[in-house]
């Protein structure tokens, strides 16, 4: 329950993406949040406040002169009860109004008269986000302190195609749950590596590692709730992209190498989560080989591919590194042992049969001060405990 006695007023403002928002409040009360839902009139043309009732289990609120409220308070009332204020979908009038402060509806009172945090997720045609005016009104509120979440890009409801599309639910949600996390990577530029490599032997076969992938896009996630700039190297994996977190799509070893010597720079953190395999075949056979079953079964030659972790680790002002350490056994004494040999400052072990492909992981930290066990957790808990601590270890190393 990532939202736990959260309390939300959902803003829902006319347009088609109304829809989704019908979507969204189921997801928010079952993160564990209360929302109460506040529509504009033209929101009640496309989904009617029935719907947002059901879902969320309160009376929606549309009108000003409602007579439920008996001090005709509720624009107050609704934001004083309220941890966030999440407009969505928010059209580009409701934009432009609350650029220029106006209130003369229930939802537009209620935001000017709010006293906490406001998360617009805009949706409209392509051409009316690209508008002048509408950048015009994005720009002010941004200055303003309101958080913009999205739009997305793609198909719209008018046939046409580009940017304006609201964001999913589902991400909204995570923008949402990314909301209340502390932010401990304020301005702070984090680079991750993650997944397993695909080393070529043939047109359709290599050498892998077993790796979802999950534990470095969690820590991707957690770093970027965390405030920071997060770039995600990753290799083969069946995981979409964490909602703000830019991802370079990579296959081998060479290439995630190349990828990360291209973007270092600049970076605070490095954080090696990949099962980079640590061998390539010396060749690549260009045509399928064949199987010959009267002739000696092929060879495959094998060449050690370079140890990205241990490279960024040894330039000249490198960031502050985090490398992994999954062991059968020995964990203690294998992680140690790698953390020195790279001459990193922390290295996180785990156990292969605590966490592997699974979404619980159990993992111990090992740094300067000793040893730091994290009991048994959702992977995303884990990785916002192993953020915490690269924040503390970033702020000892200023
Ligand atoms: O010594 P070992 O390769 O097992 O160390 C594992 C750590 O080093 C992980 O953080 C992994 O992402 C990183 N690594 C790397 N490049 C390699 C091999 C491992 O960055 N070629």
């Amino acid at each position: 329950m990532e939202l736990a006695g959260k309390r939300i007023v959902l803003g829902v403002t006319g347009g088609i993406a109304a829809y989704k928002a019908a979507e969204l409040v189921r997801l928010l009360t079952g993160e564990g949040a209360t929302v109460q839902v506040v529509m504009s009139e033209a929101a009640a043309r496309f989904v009617t406040p029935v719907t947002f009732q059901a879902l969320s289990g309160r009376p929606v609120f549309t009108d000003q002169w409602d007579p439920r409220v008996a001090n005709n308070m509720a624009h107050i009332d609704l934001s004083r009860a309220a941890d966030l204020l999440l407009i969505a979908p928010a059209s580009a009038d409701f934009l432009a109004k609350l650029a220029n402060g106006l209130a003369d509806d229930l939802l537009t009172t209620l935001v000017l008269a709010r006293d906490c945090p406001l998360l617009v997720a805009p949706a409209m045609n392509r051409q009316m986000w690209e508008n002048p005016a509408t950048a015009r009104n994005i720009a002010t509120l941004r200055t303003d302190g309101v958080a913009i979440v999205g739009p997305g890009s793609g198909d719209q409801a008018c046939g046409e195609s580009g940017p304006g599309r609201m964001l999913e639910a589902e991400e909204i949600l995570a923008c949402t749950v990314a909301h209340f996390q502390p932010k401990l990577l304020a301005g702070k530029r984090v680079l991750l590596t993650a997944g397993p490599t695909f080393e070529a032997i043939d047109p359709v076969r290599g050498i892998t590692n077993l790796s979802t992938g999950k534990m470095g896009y969690a820590i991707s996630r957690a770093a970027q709730e965390a405030g920071a700039r997060v770039t995600l190297i990753s290799g083969p994996v069946c995981l979409p992209c964490p909602v703000g977190v830019s991802r370079v799509s990579v296959s081998s070893a060479l290439q995630m190498h190349a990828a990360v010597l291209g973007q270092i720079a600049e970076n605070d953190v490095f954080i090696a989560v990949a099962a980079v395999a640590d061998y390539r075949p010396a060749r690549f056979v260009g045509q399928k080989i064949k199987k010959r079953l009267q002739a000696a079964p092929p060879t495959i030659e094998l060449v050690a591919n370079p140890d990205i972790l241990g490279e960024v680790a040894a330039l000249p002002r490198p960031p502050l590194c985090v490398g992994f350490a999954a062991e059968s056994e020995n964990l203690a004494e294998y992680a140690e042992s790698k953390r020195r040999s790279k001459k990193i400052p922390l290295i996180v072990g785990n156990l292969i049969e605590d966490g592997f492909a699974g979404d619980r992981n159990t993992l111990v930290l090992f740094d300067d001060d000793g040893q730091h066990p994290l009991p048994p957790a959702p992977k995303i808990d884990l990785a916002r405990q192993l953020v915490a601590r690269i924040a503390d270890l970033l702020e000892k190393t200023r």
